[in-house]
């Protein structure tokens, strides 16, 4: 049996579209999203210019705010109050990694929770652990509506998430709780992962570490869902599931490129849409 492949791409671009009509409705000022970037990370640049044309294809206005490498603490904080006020910004995401000598946790709990499109403010992270979503965490939020495009059932299955970051191990654990799924959650001091992973019904691996799943991993028929940007010896992208020899055993598999990944863009467009109507209603 070979896996059914996960279109990543197709799903986010439906949703893109979806998200580019309704934006299309809104009359008068349209929904806002502010990016901060600090320094000449490359990867950050990318993202940044991805965001920026995400959002242009979709009817929202973005405002970048490109800093340089030497920007103080305070420089930094008093932008964020700056866009905290400002009436035409319904998000506001500080692109992380920020240089070494930025406090990043101090930045994210200066964004108003009312605005913080990442949900990363202990306030948000707050309201995902209790099921009372305002935003969702972009990338785990992207894994529940690739499920959801496919009609893969959570609901009483045996999820078994590997990885324990705050962006996506931890909040991706309790999507999957609140959709009544049995959670496990193991990570890099797990013993005996393979024993774990081969109870996986869905099989979410956001490690990080590229090699990781193996086929002799995963149980017959798992859905195998690969969060991880990794890249191989040759410098080409790859995640942690070796994607060749698990594809023969899954029912349903994301690719790396194509699979998780362009969710998570669209999911931040849908954040900011959330932003605007709690903006515009309050
Ligand atoms: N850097 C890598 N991923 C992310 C993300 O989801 N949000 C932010 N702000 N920075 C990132």
């Amino acid at each position: 049996m070979s896996a059914i492949l996960i279109d990543g791409k197709k799903v986010a671009a439906d949703c893109k579209k979806l998200i580019a009509e309704e934006v299309s409705q809104f009359s008068g000022r349209k929904p806002g999203l502010a990016v901060i970037i600090v320094g000449n990370n490359p990867a950050s640049r990318v993202y940044v210019n991805g965001k920026r044309k995400d959002c242009a294809e979709c009817g929202i206005e973005s405002y970048e705010y490109a800093l340089p490498e030497d920007t103080t603490q305070e420089e930094l904080i008093e932008l964020v109050h700056r866009l905290n006020e400002d009436e035409n910004v319904d998000g506001i995401l500080a692109q992380l990694p920020l240089p070494d000598h930025l406090d990043a946790d101090d930045v994210i709990y200066n964004i108003v929770p009312d605005k913080d499109v990442d949900a990363f403010h202990p306030i948000s992270v707050g309201r995902i652990t209790l099921g009372k979503y305002g935003f969702v965490p972009c990338t785990p939020y992207g894994v529940m509506e690739l499920l959801n495009a496919y009609n893969i059932q959570v609901y009483g299955k045996h999820c078994v998430v590997v990885g324990r970051s705050n962006i996506v191990g931890k909040p991706m654990s309790m999507l999957l709780l609140h959709s009544n799924a049995t959670v496990t959650i193991a990570h890099s001091k797990t013993t005996d992962l393979a024993a774990i992973t081969k109870q996986a019904d869905i099989l979410v691996c956001a490690a990080g570490k590229r090699g990781l799943i193996t086929a002799d991993m995963v149980k017959e028929g798992a859905v195998v869902i690969d969060v991880s940007i990794n890249r191989n010896d040759e410098g080409k992208l790859c995640g942690d599931v070796v994607f060749d020899e698990v594809r023969e055993k899954a029912s349903y598999i994301t690719p790396v490129p194509g699979g998780v990944g362009p969710m998570t863009r669209v999911m931040l467009l849908q954040n900011t849409i959330t932003a605007y109507y709690n903006h515009i209603n309050k």
